[in-house]
């Protein structure tokens, strides 16, 4: 057998990594490299965590969509030289089309506006939770499959989109028990660089791949950095202005840099002062090396971070105003983030906030008799039809397995039909919490639901 691979919130989980088929051959029993199964305690926490997003995502006004996950690679072809786009998975399916999983939810949120047309009422404010694949080298909190929370605002050009944005991730922060103390949002604008190229008369379609370049600043060393940015035609000094504008910690040194009337500090300024407003500065931080690896940006960009700097990004996002004209259709400006389920739940499990989700029925029901059968049937389905969650016990079992079930279902009531007490119409109802024990008439038992 093979050691179970470590796979997160399932780490605890030390199972056989094998299993013997029927004809005795050995089926590996753990998930793909890379992803994750939801067995059902998995599958409790997920939808907490989904059910939180969702519904901050409603508290702001915003309506779900889903696409498939299966795209065509077409979609996801950049040529910026992204990391995502090396990391897709991506195939000839059997009518040879070329199709890929999606790495991200974004191009496909652009594809369904497009698909909507002029009669789309803007701005649009769409959310969507959906699976997203990328070919990973696996780490803490980077899997080759994720699920990714999305918030994207279309139509509206100013930076009160990304501070509504933000604003809705502090708000979910908040909900998980967290703070400004545990968390930063690192924000910039691609427009900075913009500023700095267009200082060295390089061209504006240049600062998406310089970008994903200066993304890498913190991984690889400077010189690789400034080798890549040679390559891309950047002079020397260019370089030197770029590096000493991703070191600048304050509007007022921004502003210095880019002189007065920038459209970057200004904008920056701007999201600054509406954050305040919501009561969410203290989570901002400017931070002009925080560029993100993606070549679609054009304004604002954020990334959230743990303060104690432990993890990978836990969220991240900004403004796209052109990513929509690249499809060929009609310009927009949008702005959104991808906000993955990995890195929050390792955080939530480093701070001691995943809450406690037990599997939980209202009555566990059985019969003393198997005779009596179709009548627990009946009133175990009666109970459900009232609304209550009822588990049946199916087989003749033992007190003693009855009352382990009671607790592993964390039911509140058993309800046994026993013969002496059907005579009587009569069921035995215990009360698990109050160890009481009543017999109650079967039509008062189901008239109280
Ligand atoms: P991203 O920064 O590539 O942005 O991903 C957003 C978030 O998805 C990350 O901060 C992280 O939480 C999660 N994530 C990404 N890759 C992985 C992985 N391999 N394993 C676990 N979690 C991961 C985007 O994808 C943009 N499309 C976000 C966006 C939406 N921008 C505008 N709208």
């Amino acid at each position: 057998t093979t050691a179970p691979e470590q796979t997160g919130t399932q780490d605890r989980k030390v199972g056989v990594s094998k299993a013997q088929d029927s004809k005795g051959a050995l089926i590996e029993t753990q998930p793909v490299r890379g992803t994750r199964d939801f067995a059902p305690d998995d599958y409790r926490l997920r939808q907490w965590l989904f059910g939180e997003f969702e519904a901050v995502s409603r508290l702001f006004g915003f309506e779900q969509f889903e696409t498939p996950v299966l795209e065509s690679e077409e979609l996801f072809v950049r040529k910026a030289g992204e990391e995502i786009t090396q990391q897709l998975y991506n195939f000839e399916d059997k009518g040879g089309r070329r199709v890929a999983l999606r790495p991200e939810l974004t191009p496909s949120l652009a594809r369904l506006i497009l698909a909507q047309g002029a009669g789309l009422p803007l701005p649009a404010k769409w959310f969507s939770i959906g699976q997203c694949w990328r070919y990973e080298r696996t780490t803490r909190g980077r899997r080759r499959e994720h699920f990714q929370w999305n918030m994207d605002i279309v139509g509206v050009p100013g930076v009160a989109a990304e501070a509504e944005l933000l604003a809705a991730i502090a708000l979910f922060l908040e909900r998980l028990g967290m703070s400004a103390q545990d968390i930063v949002i690192k924000v910039s604008s691609r427009k900075v660089l913009q500023a700095i190229l267009e200082r060295f008369g390089v061209p504006e379609d240049a600062v998406g791949p310089v970008s994903v370049i200066v993304d890498k600043m913190e991984k690889i060393p400077l010189e690789k950095v400034e080798e890549e940015l040679t390559e891309l035609g950047l002079s020397k000094e260019a370089m030197d202005g770029i590096v000493a504008a991703t070191r600048i910690g304050t509007l007022e040194e921004l502003q210095q840099l880019l002189g007065e009337g920038n459209e970057a500090s200004q904008e920056l300024q701007e999201l600054f002062s509406i954050a305040e407003g919501y009561g969410i500065a203290e989570y901002l931080q400017l931070d002009t090396s925080c560029v993100r690896g993606l070549a679609y940006y054009t304004g604002v960009v954020f990334e959230g971070r743990d303060r104690a700097g432990q993890l990978r990004a836990i969220f991240g996002g900004g403004r796209y105003d052109r990513l929509l004209s690249t499809f060929g259709g009609q310009a927009q400006p949008c702005a959104g983030f991808g906000f993955g389920d990995c890195v929050i739940l390792e955080l939530l499990q480093d701070k001691g906030l995943v809450p406690e989700l037990p599997h939980k029925v209202e009555d566990l029901v059985m019969v003393l008799d198997e005779q009596l059968r179709s009548k627990a049937a009946q009133i175990a389905q009666r109970l459900r039809k009232a609304g209550r969650r009822v588990d049946l016990v199916l087989e003749s079992k033992k007190m003693k397995w009855v009352f382990k079930q009671a607790e592993r279902c964390g039911a509140e009531r058993l309800i046994i039909v026993a013969p002496d007490e059907w005579e009587r119409g009569m069921v035995r109802v215990k009360d698990l919490a109050a160890r009481e024990e009543q017999d109650v008439a079967v039509d008062a038992l189901l008239e109280a639901q």
